[in-house]
């Protein structure tokens, strides 16, 4: 039986994040669900879910904080990934890894890339962070969302 993925994205400025999980989705067989649309979803169903945003004001979205905050205690895989305007991931995802690390959850992976941001004044010249995601961003993508699965997989034969 093949693993199902869930992968739950908030993506509200250019979708940066959004096109990240579609990369992911090529390489690996995942369901994305946007979070304004998670109530037609069940993350029981899955076998892995992702939690993925854009970062603003320095956090993930209060919708995706708020799903997850709502989740059960019970052990479940999980993986968690940010677009941003500095691509600084690690500081930007620590609060979800917490979360759901206190809900139990098993954190496969922490990923993120620069995504292009026009905000406010960060608009002048074109933008913070042009050209992102790239190319080279959506393969890491793909190679993170491919190293999950194994690490899943490993986990599940042990
Ligand atoms: C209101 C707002 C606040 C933002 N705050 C930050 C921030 O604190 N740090 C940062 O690195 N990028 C920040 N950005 C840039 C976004 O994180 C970046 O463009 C991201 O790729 C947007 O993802 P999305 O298109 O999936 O919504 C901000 C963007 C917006 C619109």
């Amino acid at each position: 039986m093949t693993m199902k993925i869930l992968i739950v994205v908030s993506s509200k400025h250019r979708q940066n994040t959004l096109q990240l999980a579609e990369a992911m989705a090529e390489a690996a067989p995942a369901t994305i669900a946007e979070i304004g649309d998670i109530k037609y979803y069940k993350p029981a169903d899955y076998d892995v879910i992702g939690f993925g945003s854009g970062v603003y004001a320095g956090k993930f979205d209060g919708k995706l904080i708020e799903f997850a905050k709502g989740l059960d205690n019970d052990k479940k895989c999980v993986f968690v990934f940010s677009t941003s305007g500095t691509g600084n991931y690690e500081k930007y995802n620590k609060q979800m890894v917490r979360l759901l690390e206190s809900k139990n959850k098993v954190v496969l992976g922490n990923f993120g890339c620069k995504g292009l941001c026009k905000w406010f004044i960060f608009a002048i010249g074109g933008g913070m962070a042009k050209g992102h995601p790239s190319e080279e961003d959506f393969d890491a993508a793909q190679a993170f969302i491919a190293e999950v699965a194994q690490k899943y997989e490993a986990l599940e034969n042990t």
